[in-house]
């Protein structure tokens, strides 16, 4: 059993944080209709939700903040964030924006048109809304490997360049942008290769398609090639990161994740006129093109948090936490995904209560319980989230995987609370047979997970069913 990383930082100050008695957080699940998004944050105990702007920032970081200077046009932590990213990155041109969505709805919206599509390893969820939003169509084509859930695959975040070549090859002109998103979120935060970047660069370019990444976890993504790339083993991230960027024509990037920081994004790209484009848009939605959305002092705790991601002791330790976390949990009796990805543990509620079907969330019961039993909050990512009704046969579609994703916010917890996790769900595995599921009470036509409310239903009666 490897051991929990040590901490390549000290704690210098801390936030209280304190877990309700039982009874209170059963009142609590009670008036928020059983949906965690709907508890207030100082309700709950370990804080599992996201990992996107719950980053603990450095001394550097919150030194910068002082730093900040808040003039509206050329302030000098636009420079120190433009400098940290052409050299990351190699690309010339960085436009920053308030956070990753904002990029995604800035290039979206000159890129795309009506019936044009985009294609990608996998869009997060408001990469695939944005594209949707401007009426063309997000196709993803993962590498195949990342079906199998437990499969030790080195690079489940890869495109599947054979559905790549002949989607392009089918719709010639009507692909706008491919994007690579590093790590792949949605496949479990799982690395791309160098090889798979090099292989997709040259169909993009052989069909004149222009290469995006979507670089919010990037340095996790490099970290992950270094350890498992017989080609890239053992050199440094930086460069790593390097040779994936140049590969591409451009990125979009979330700076809450891999920026280290709780607020801020950017796009950097090589091509000065559709920089020039950008930049017009910029200045109508977000602000002017040296600030774009953000004060001076957040463009500055961007660019040291940049500066700092790369560190190969703190990813060592990033990513060591989170595998420690994954086996810890597969010990207690958890089938998660394989590998562990950089950014979160991915726990199949599917195969916990296989008594639960589909229709009733068997992520949502798994989810619930880590509330009720400890106060942990994690989010569902399963039929409550991507479950659709088809508008054919009006039967309901649901998603291969009942998936529940305990993401883990960088430099924020220590092992003893990872470890309160581990025994938590142990108790919950315990009393696995007896779980029931949820039905939908109200839910929202889009996005529905955010604020549906849910209703308990009577425990255990499919698996007295299923015995009997
Ligand atoms: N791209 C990826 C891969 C993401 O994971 C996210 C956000 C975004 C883009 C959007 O960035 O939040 O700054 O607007 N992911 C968060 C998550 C919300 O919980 O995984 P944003």
């Amino acid at each position: 059993m490897t051991r929990h990383p040590v901490e390549p930082f000290r704690i210098k100050a801390i936030e209280p944080i304190a877990l309700l008695p039982r009874r209170d957080r059963e009142h609590k699940l009670a008036d928020a209709g059983c949906n965690l998004f709907n508890i207030r944050a100082e309700d709950v105990f370990i804080d599992l939700l996201t990992d996107s702007g719950t980053s603990a920032m450095s001394e550097r970081q919150w030194g910068g903040l002082m730093r900040g200077d808040e003039s509206y046009a050329g302030c000098r932590n636009f420079f120190h964030l433009e400098e940290v990213v052409r050299n990351l990155t190699g690309y010339q041109h960085v436009i920053p924006t308030h956070q990753g969505r904002a990029a995604e709805h800035l290039v979206f919206s000159l890129l795309l048109e009506k019936g044009d599509f985009v294609v990608s390893n996998t869009h997060f969820d408001t990469t695939r809304a944005n594209v949707l939003y401007r009426g063309a169509t997000p196709v993803d084509l993962p590498d195949p490997s990342c079906d199998d859930v437990a499969g030790e695959y080195p690079f489940k975040g890869d495109i599947d360049c054979a559905r790549l070549e002949t989607f392009l090859d089918e719709h010639p002109g009507r692909v706008k942008v491919c994007v690579l998103t590093i790590t792949n979120n949605s496949v479990g935060g799982q690395p791309l290769s160098v090889a798979n970047a090099r292989t997709a660069s040259a169909i993009c370019r052989k069909h004149h398609v222009p290469l995006l990444f979507d670089a919010a976890r990037f340095a996790e993504n490099a970290w992950f090639v270094s350890q498992r790339e017989e080609s890239q083993r053992g050199r440094p991230v930086k460069e790593i990161a390097r040779t994936i960027f140049d590969f591409g024509d451009g990125c979009l990037m979330s700076a809450k994740k891999d920026g280290l920081v709780n607020i801020g994004g950017f796009i950097a790209v090589k091509d000065p006129e559709f920089a020039a484009r950008i930049k017009e848009a910029l200045v109508i939605f977000e602000g002017f093109h040296t600030y774009g959305g953000l004060a001076g002092r957040d463009l500055e705790a961007v660019a040291c948090g940049l500066e700092e991601v790369t560190n190969p002791d703190y990813l060592a330790y990033r990513a060591g936490q989170v595998e420690w976390l994954g086996n810890r949990l597969a010990e207690a009796g958890a089938t998660i995904v394989r590998p562990v990805g950089g950014h979160a543990v991915f726990i199949d509620a599917g195969a916990l209560y296989p008594q639960i079907p589909p229709g009733e969330f068997p992520g949502q019961t798994l989810a619930v319980a880590l509330y009720r039993e400890g106060g942990i909050r994690t989010v569902e990512i399963g039929s409550l989230m991507f479950g659709e009704i088809d508008p054919e046969t009006h039967e309901p579609i649901y998603p291969p995987h009942e998936l529940v994703r305990l993401a883990i916010p960088r430099r924020v917890y220590t092992e003893s609370h990872l470890e309160y996790v581990a025994r938590t769900f142990a108790a919950i595995f315990a009393k696995r047979e007896s779980a029931g599921g949820f039905a939908i009470e109200y839910q929202s036509p889009f996005l529905r997970h955010f604020t549906a409310r849910l209703r308990e239903l009577p425990a255990n009666t499919h698996a007295r069913v299923a015995r009997t």
